[in-house]
């Protein structure tokens, strides 16, 4: 059996399938040409945010029983094409909450306190305390849309900073979002009373553009926004407008339509008033060790996914 890892993993994730005997193809293809070629003759596929299971890749790929994701999101890949053929896709689902809600967090402080702009500035030998003067957290609204997994850990970090904090998500209840301590809104009401945003939803036909001309305009002047769930949640030309037309104060951005982004994106423009990471909201050692899943569900996790192969 070959597994091919088309994305960057931790070595003790490929030692475990070495250990069940499979053949590892450790290769990043820099083309989808490539992966096309690569993906011909496995039986697996292990991926994170980087490789595009396209339905043209899954045509290709004649032996293919599992897709992997190491990690959440499953918009690069073709579920609906994988599943005609009967091929299995399968995420890990909760081994990134809590690195990617610390980064979320790292986000919003960086924004607030300047703190992008303020560590080039003194490296360079600058003193320039009253210019980069920031503003607190406390006692602000947080509206977080999504208050699922990350959604919630954001949350709770929120409280512990004496923030007011709502949420939009129209698939959880008012006992899961009181149990948060989260007062759950529409989402009009949301842009409207919320000082900080951060969307933590999976990008699907539903929330692609949630964020919106529309949304910005309802927004308090001098909001921020974060975004390190996907690109595409927030219309990047429609936050463009909005930085510009300085509706918003500030964004952080994680996440992009296009990944790399590219050093002409457009919204570098602000990048003054704006912070941008290139999508390390889960690029932490003990999340790609999946060190916050219990062992239990761990071992349960790799032994249904060595059962489907063999
Ligand atoms: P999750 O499934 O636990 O939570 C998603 C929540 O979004 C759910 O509660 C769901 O009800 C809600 N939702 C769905 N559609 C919605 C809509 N139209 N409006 C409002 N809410 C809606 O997922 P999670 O583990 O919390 O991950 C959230 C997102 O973060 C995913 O997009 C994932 O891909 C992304 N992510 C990014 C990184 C990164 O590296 N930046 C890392 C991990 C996860
Ligand atoms: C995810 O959805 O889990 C993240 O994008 C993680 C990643 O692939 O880096």
């Amino acid at each position: 059996m070959r597994v091919l890892i088309s994305d960057k993993l931790a070595q003790e994730g490929i030692e475990v399938l070495q250990k069940e005997g499979f053949e590892i193809i450790n290769e990043q293809p820099s083309s989808q040409e490539e992966l096309c070629e690569l993906i011909k003759d496995v039986e697996a596929i292990i991926i994170r945010s980087g490789t595009k299971v396209t339905a043209e890749v899954i045509s290709r790929a004649q032996k293919l029983k599992v897709i992997g994701r190491a990690g959440v999101g499953l918009d690069n890949v073709d579920v609906e094409a994988a599943s005609r053929r009967g091929i299995i896709v399968m995420n890990a689902p909760g081994g990134n909450t809590i690195a990617t809600c610390e980064h979320t967090w790292a986000m919003i402080l960086a924004l607030k306190r300047n703190i992008a702009r303020a560590h080039p500035s003194i490296t360079c030998g600058e003193w320039k305390r009253s210019q980069f003067m920031g503003k607190e957290v406390y006692g602000k609204v947080l509206g977080i849309i999504g208050l699922g997994r990350i959604g919630r850990e954001v949350a709770k970090r929120a409280i512990a900073f004496g923030m007011k904090v709502i949420g939009y998500d129209p698939y959880i209840t008012e006992e899961v979002a009181a149990k948060a301590e989260v007062k759950l809104v529409s989402l009009e009401e949301l842009l409207r009373e919320a000082d900080i945003i951060t969307v933590h939803t999976p990008l699907t036909n539903d929330t692609r553009y949630l964020i919106s001309d529309r949304e910005f305009s309802l927004m308090k002047k001098g909001a921020k926004i974060i975004n390190c769930a996907r690109g595409g949640i927030i219309d990047e030309r429609a936050l463009y407008r909005a930085l510009k037309e300085e509706k918003i104060s500030g964004a952080a951005l994680d996440v992009y339509e296009n990944e790399p982004p590219g050093g002409d994106f457009p919204l570098f423009e602000f990048k003054d008033r704006c912070v941008f990471t290139p999508h390390l909201g889960a690029s932490t050692k003990e999340a790609l060790s999946l060190i916050h899943i219990s062992e239990p569900t761990r071992l349960g996790m790799i032994s249904y996914a060595v059962f489907c192969l063999k």
